[in-house]
């Protein structure tokens, strides 16, 4: 079972406009979290009962700390922003089920807020990766960190840095090949990476944002569906929380 622990803040940093970043001390977590999985938030503002759920960027085992990458979206997270180094807050985890670590050449797809787990996964990764990374403008945040471990190609909708247009655009103007895809981001990239994964033949892992509540498949808040039915051709739900939030793109409907 997860449990609750209060966390202190180590740092908290700016990294673009509305884009946060947060280091906690949680050995525990730290120690048992995997690349793709997500811990639940909570604020210290009592009449906000759901905590958030938030995808972690670093997890450094060593110091014990957990770090998470995030959007002020709504009022939990524009108060996030607010807290100090020193302040504590909830939080649990590590959630979900986390990429599978493949020996594959591999394209490392992150779009906006989908970025963070990508820092992750590069560390972990021991094999040919190229990170395609996907921003609205010349804020790239966590690209030259994501760098040290992978080679990084940029999209920018703006076409204000790389390659003007999406992710997409970026591994047709390079030229890009790989043979597996991790895939974090805005479902309408997602949707795409999935086509473009089925036409080239290309295994495909996507992880999946949901509104998530209770976070640990109990309250069945987070459904998408999946491609599975049950015995009576009703198609089967999947939690993103807890059988997601990573899936193989093909098992599950956009
Ligand atoms: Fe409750 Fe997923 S958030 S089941």
């Amino acid at each position: 079972a997860q449990k609750k622990v209060r966390a202190a803040i180590v740092s908290q940093e700016k990294l673009a406009e509305g884009i946060f970043s947060m280091w906690l001390d949680a050995p525990e977590m730290a120690e048992a979290s995997r690349p793709g999985q997500f811990i639940a938030v909570y604020t210290n503002d009592p009449s906000k009962l759901l905590p958030r759920p938030i995808s972690i960027c670093e997890a450094d085992k060593e110091k014990g700390r957990l770090r998470i990458v995030y959007r002020i979206a709504g009022a939990g997270t524009l108060e996030f922003s607010r807290y100090q180094a020193g302040d504590t807050l909830d939080i649990m985890g590590p959630l979900g089920n986390g990429f599978p670590l493949k020996d594959k050449k591999a394209f490392l797809i992150g779009g906006g807020i989908g970025i963070p787990p990508m820092l992750e996964l590069a560390k972990n990764l021991e094999c040919e990766k190229t990170a395609v990374l996907g921003y609205r403008d010349a804020e790239t945040f966590l690209a030259d960190e994501i760098g040290k471990y992978a080679e990084v190609v940029i999209a920018s909708e703006d076409g204000s840095v790389g390659t003007k247009g999406n992710v997409i655009d970026a591994i047709r103007a390079g030229g890009l090949k790989a043979d597996v895809i991790y895939a974090c981001g805005p479902t309408p990239m997602l949707k795409a990476l999935k086509a473009y994964a089925a036409e080239n033949g290309i295994e495909c892992w996507i992880s999946l944002e949901e509104k998530m509540a209770c976070g640990i498949g109990a309250c069945l808040g987070c459904v998408c569906h999946s491609k599975d039915v049950d015995e009576h051709s009703n198609v089967k739900n999947k939690r993103v929380c807890k059988d997601g939030p990573v899936f193989l793109a093909d098992e599950v409907e956009l």
